[in-house]
């Protein structure tokens, strides 16, 4: 039993959650934001302007210094920084660090600030991120290399990727080869911050290091021919890859000295947003699907098998509380709802009671592809909208079957394109902004044919990070501390209404021949 600090390094803040697993409660939050608090790094959303568009670089140096910051305020608010047992953090995934050896000597932690202290050790000043998508050329020639990108997922779980941390180190290789030569190992966003908070460099967990394109999901290890692929002499460059429940030390006396910490408190490996994710919203043991419905849609589940995606949208991780989990990203969520929701000058209430109420599951047979912006999942390069069904619904006269349409296409697509996960479908959490339209719930549920729970956790993967530390120093098993967090919880539950099953199985059918057409 104890106390544990998750921290949350996400492209614009840095945030700290609490928890105590004598209570199981959340017993302290607070966070930066680095445009609002840290302006003299100017990257006010996050990342640097650049004269590219595909370029999103961020500054490391800006994470370094949010650390202190917020450390500091806790301290003002007289946080007891003392009684922390174990961290464990959340990183920004796909990311990278790129560091000289004298990062490697520990030196850094006698300075003043970590950022005075890491300033030195930077062989690269910034720090892609995973809003890059600059590096098409080099996934190609890392693809490849290997036998093509068929190669390529089996190996990692997902094809070679823009935003994946081993295309951009390919182009950084490429384009700075003199930097690259001097660089002595390469960090994750993730594993950076950990290190930091160790006085030491850690490895890289094995589920944000599977977001590389480097790592062998059978091994468990880097990928020889991958990593060979990528860029001269790599193999080198990389720490190890740990399991992400691994201790990897102890707190840096730097953090003892400036804020109180135990020089006992343990360090657990940090992973990526997404896998921490998994664990802050109860999803992390197969069974519970999580589906997050925001800007972008995304589809989240555990799996003991690593299947991976023979299209080649979706990604597999390793799953930070054992065995595996996928992250399917649909990019026309909630800004295409809202394209529609406009185009017929409604509310949301209106969207919600005024569509699902007054038409039947399957739509009479109305349907349309949705896709208002490029799609990810399926890959769409230019937008794609298209209407099929009576003359009121192809008219664009009926709001009510446009928004039923625009449900029920972007779910039936996500149905399809998340079979080959394969799992195992006992009760979906939906979370996100759009999870408050009880009509896209029941559309979930009779589409999956699945229980629905509407869920809401603000910052998931600082309370996945924190359930990750417990975990890491044995205060209960994965399955105790999700009881311990999750269960009580009182949330709104959907059922499928099986009356719908052989509508939208006809449904799939059509919508699927349409959308291949
Ligand atoms: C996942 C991804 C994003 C970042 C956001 O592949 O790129 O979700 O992890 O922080």
């Amino acid at each position: 039993m104890g106390t544990y600090l998750g921290l949350d390094s996400s492209t614009q803040s840095l945030s700290a959650l609490v928890i105590d697993t004598d209570t199981n409660e959340v017993i302290y939050e607070k966070g930066v934001n680095f445009g609002e608090d840290l302006p003299e790094f100017n990257c006010p959303q996050g990342f640097l302007a650049h004269d590219d568009d595909l370029v999103r670089h961020s500054d490391p140096l800006m994470w370094c210094a949010a650390i202190d910051l917020l450390f500091g305020q806790m301290n003002d608010e007289g946080f007891d920084f003392s009684q922390i047992d174990c961290v464990s953090g959340s990183g920004q995934q796909h990311g990278s660090v790129y560091l000289n050896k004298s990062f490697l000597s520990g030196q850094w932690v006698n300075a003043v600030t970590v950022t005075d202290g890491i300033k030195p050790t930077l062989s690269r000043r910034t720090s892609p991120i995973w809003m890059d998508s600059s590096t098409s050329i080099e996934c190609s020639e890392i693809a490849d290399a290997v036998g093509g990108n068929d190669v390529v997922r089996t190996k990692s779980g997902s094809s070679a990727i823009e935003r994946f941390t081993g295309p951009q180190i390919r182009k950084f290789y490429k384009d700075s080869v003199d930097e690259y030569n001097n660089t002595a190992v390469i960090h994750l966003v993730s594993s950076f911050l950990a290190s930091i908070l160790a006085g030491s460099s850690v490895g890289i967990d094995l589920a944000d290091g599977a977001g590389m394109n480097l790592l062998n999901l059978e091994t468990a290890n880097w990928d020889k021919d991958l990593v060979e692929a990528t860029a001269p002499g790599l193999m080198e460059k990389l720490p190890q890859a740990v399991s992400s429940d691994s201790v990897v030390g102890t707190v840096s006396e730097y953090f003892v000295k400036n804020y109180g910490f135990s020089p006992e408190c343990k360090i657990n490996a940090w992973s990526g947003d997404n896998p921490n994710s998994l664990v802050g919203l109860g999803a992390s043991e197969p069974g519970t699907i999580v589906i997050s419905m925001g800007t972008s849609d995304t589809f989240m589940a555990a799996f003991d098998k690593p299947v991976t995606d023979p299209n080649g949208y979706g990604h597999v991780f390793f799953n930070p509380a054992d065995g595996y989990m996928c992250l399917i990203c649909f990019k026309n969520g909630s800004l295409a709802r809202e394209i529609v929701k406009d185009e017929f000058d409604i509310n949301w209430e209106q969207f919600d009671t005024g569509s699902f109420g007054t038409t039947p599951a399957g739509n009479d047979g109305n349907m349309m592809v949705p896709f208002y912006f490029p799609e990810i999942t399926p890959r769409t390069l230019e937008s794609r909208v298209e209407f099929k069904g009576d003359d009121e619904f192809v008219n664009r006269k009926s709001f009510a079957k446009a928004v039923r349409a625009i449900a029920e296409a972007q779910l039936m697509n996500m149905k399809i394109n998340s079979e080959w996960t394969k799992a195992d479908l006992k009760k979906i959490k939906v979370t996100g902004g759009a999870s408050q339209c009880n009509g896209l719930c029941q559309t979930i549920a009779d589409i999956f044919q699945t229980p629905v729970e509407r869920f809401s956790v603000a910052n998931s993967a600082g309370l996945g990070a924190s359930i990750r530390a417990a975990h890491a120093d044995k205060a209960g098993s994965w399955s105790e501390l999700i009881e311990a967090f999750f269960a009580s919880a009182e949330n709104k539950q959907f059922s499928p209404d099986t009356s719908t099953v052989g509508v939208y199985a006809e449904f799939e059918k059509k919508f699927a021949k349409f959308l291949g057409a």
